[in-house]
């Protein structure tokens, strides 16, 4: 990384998740890591979305999305869901629809099923908040990927100023 303000923001300490989204009909997913829990009562988690993403009119239409947590080892999987343009994301991925449509993928350690409450304009994203309704914890014994182990898979180094006072 040679980005020295995408280094620092690095340190900002993230999981990697997969979003999932369906408008009823159509079903997708997106990698994301900017997503953290925001309540204790009610619980909720919230999502900082890219509004111009293929996959955010899916979440708008239904008001739902699923979070699943990723394993340190799936980091490939973390690659394909961030991959933009693939005809269809959940070809050959072992997944499942949970109660509100939203794709659950059976090898996520964990998911969890939101109901949006809100979304919130944020700079360049939006910050989608969302009630939780449902959650798994799948495999316990495995430690979360973090954001810093994906480097610039995201390719979000050239967003960066090359300094803060820029
Ligand atoms: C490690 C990683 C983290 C990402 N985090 C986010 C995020 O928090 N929010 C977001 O909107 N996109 C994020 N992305 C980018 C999306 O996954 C990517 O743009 C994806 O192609 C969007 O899916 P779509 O093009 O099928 O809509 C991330 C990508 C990667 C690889």
């Amino acid at each position: 990384m040679t980005n020295g303000v995408a280094e620092l923001f690095k340190r900002v300490s993230l999981g990697v998740y997969v979003v999932g989204v369906t408008d009823g009909h159509r079903k997708s997913a997106f990698t994301a890591a900017w997503v953290t829990q925001v309540s204790f009562k009610p619980l909720m988690l919230a999502v900082s979305v890219n509004p111009h993403s293929s996959t955010f009119p899916l979440l708008e239409s239904s008001q739902t999305f699923s979070v699943n947590v990723l394993a340190e080892e799936q980091i490939e999987l973390a690659r394909h869901f961030g991959t933009p343009g693939l005809p269809d994301k959940l070809a050959g991925i072992d997944w499942h629809s949970g109660s509100s449509g939203c794709p659950l993928l059976r090898q996520a350690l964990a998911w969890f099923e939101c109901e949006v409450t809100g979304i919130y304009p944020a700079g360049d994203h939006l910050l989608v908040v969302g009630h939780v309704t449902g959650g798994h914890l799948q495999n316990r014994d495995v430690l979360p990927l973090t954001y810093r182990d994906t480097g610039n898979m995201d390719g979000a180094e050239r967003f960066y100023p090359a300094s803060l006072e820029a």
